[in-house]
């Protein structure tokens, strides 16, 4: 026997939207994230466009993934962009302190990001350097991307092949401040976020989204700082326009940081210290808004949560600096219950980016030469792809007691769902997290029906299951035990277990 639970989804309440930008991604000069996952260069015998990789192109281009931030992470804090412009041969070379000292050559710079953004159909999202760089450097980065008719940067730009502007809009200023990103004290940095806002012009109609960078896990008073910097409390009635947003880190720790734990080698007990970890994010987010809406009740700065996801150590033999780990049945129900969580917060949350896109982290591709892997998290994005854009709809979920599950200070539930619906397409998200147990789960659908639902599963036999390039028993697949009774749907969620329900709503 297995724990059950009742889902009541009112089909005519609808919630705020799901922004399709809380699918976002994260591409940092890492490790073989840029080079070898995305990027190998023209002369490659792997299939490329300019350099780039088109297996990866297009398996990205399938979860319609919405948003790349990129360059870094740390290493945009150390990043000078204008050595990654210009004929490759010519770009200066640089150590990657951060992520194990090796040479970065800058052949992928800001023309080869913009293009992959273009192959992508990806809004491109730019983290500039608070860190180590200067006012006048960012501005001109700004200027560089976004202006059109004549000035210095444009003429450089056009120097360089590209014509018209690029359209970009979001852009950080700088990287974890409070750390790898300059070691800041949060008034310091909040008065540095306003003087590098200032000069990030927006040129012609190109509007900059202003992202400033924001805290560590529950670190909610940099987030007070932050906001009290923008606003002017008790004497404006709205916050200033020097950020749009603000953004947190939180990574998934299963142990502590100096023994995370293997990737792939986990006990049961292990697994339920990894999602007690990961539902934690939702505290995290609840936390740092209720902070925001002392300053901004009506909600119109947006919380960015543009790092996030497991962080393991490495695979046994590749380089500590690289962050290389693999991707099991675990991080895919992470990454389920850390969606059904952004949905809960779609009124506050703008945006959120996976912590990294290929090779490094919970990735959602993993490559080998040229061999290419669909990790398990990447059938989450694929599977909930429906999600973006589309309308939350409330999911008012009750559960029998044995759904709950004590993990040191934590109760768990294990059973989560979410619920949107888009264009008369809804989609229904539910996870089983129990690691041996079934559910039972009643979707309980009020103020309309269903019509023709059908649904898809992610599951294996273990929970350290993994894609490999011989073989991927983590995919999604069909799954037909749907039942009707009394006009509610029911059916069984195998153990740890990801199940998406949709059909048309009636
Ligand atoms: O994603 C890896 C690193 O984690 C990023 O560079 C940094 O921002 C964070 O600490």
């Amino acid at each position: 026997s297995g724990s059950s639970g009742r889902a009541i989804i009112n089909l005519d309440i609808e919630g705020p939207v799901i922004s399709r930008h809380l699918y976002g991604h994260f591409a940092e000069h890492l490790g073989r994230c840029v080079y070898g996952g995305l990027w190998v260069g023209e002369d490659s015998p792997i299939p490329n466009e300019g350099g780039l990789r088109l297996d990866v192109v297009e398996a990205l281009r399938a979860l319609d993934i919405p948003n790349l931030r990129w360059p870094g992470g740390c290493f945009a804090d150390e990043y000078h962009w204008k050595d990654g412009i210009g004929p490759r041969e010519d770009r200066p070379r640089m150590v990657n302190t951060h992520w194990g000292n090796v040479e970065e050559n800058n052949h992928f710079g800001t023309h080869e990001f913009l293009a992959l953004c273009e192959l992508l159909g990806a809004e491109p999202y730019i983290s500039g350097n608070v860190g180590s760089g200067t006012v006048r450097e960012m501005s001109e980065w700004v200027e560089y991307l976004t202006r059109d008719g004549d000035s210095p940067m444009v003429a450089l730009r056009r120097a360089n092949g590209r014509e018209e502007p690029w359209r970009v809009r979001f852009w950080g200023l700088g990287n974890e401040a409070w750390g790898c990103g300059g070691n800041m004290r949060a008034d310091y940095y909040a008065d540095l976020a306003r003087q590098y806002a200032t000069y990030c012009r927006d040129h012609g109609d190109n509007t900059l989204y202003r992202i400033a960078a924001g805290a560590s896990d529950a670190d909610y008073a940099w987030t007070e700082t932050l906001m009290r910097q923008i606003s002017c409390f008790g004497c404006e009635a709205t916050p200033k326009n020097f950020f749009q947003a603000l953004s947190v880190h939180y990574y998934t720790l299963t142990g502590p940081w100096e023994a995370k734990g293997s990737a792939t080698e986990f006990t049961t007990e292990d697994y339920y210290r990894t999602m007690a970890a990961a539902a934690r994010m939702d505290r995290i987010i609840q936390g740092h808004s209720t902070v925001m809406d002392a300053y901004d009740p009506a909600r119109r700065v947006g919380l960015v949560v543009d790092e996030w996801g497991t962080w393991f150590d490495v695979e046994p033999g590749t380089n500590p600096g690289f962050l290389f780990q693999q991707n099991t049945l675990r991080d895919a129900l992470v990454a389920s219950t850390h969606f059904d969580i952004f949905h809960r917060h779609a009124e506050r949350l703008a945006m959120a980016n996976l912590a990294q896109t290929v090779n490094v982290l919970q990735s959602v591709l993993l490559t080998d030469g040229d061999q290419l892997v669909r990790t398990p998290t990447y059938h989450v994005f694929e599977m909930n792809k429906g999600h973006q854009d589309a309308t939350s709809l409330p999911v008012h979920l009750t559960t029998s007691d044995d759904a709950r599950r004590q993990v040191g200070d934590t109760s768990l539930t294990t059973l989560s769902a979410s619920a949107s619906v888009r264009d008369g397409a809804v989609l229904v998200s539910l996870t089983n997290l129990d690691a041996d147990r079934p559910a039972e789960v009643t979707l309980d659908l009020r103020g309309g029906t269903l019509a023709e639902p059908t649904a898809r599963i992610l599951t294996a036999d273990r929970l350290q299951d993994h894609n490999t390039p011989e073989r991927s028993p983590v995919s999604a697949r069909p799954f037909t035990e749907l039942g009707v009774e009394k006009g509610a749907l029911t059916l069984t969620l195998p153990p740890h277990s990801f199940v998406t329900v949709s059909g048309r709503r009636d």
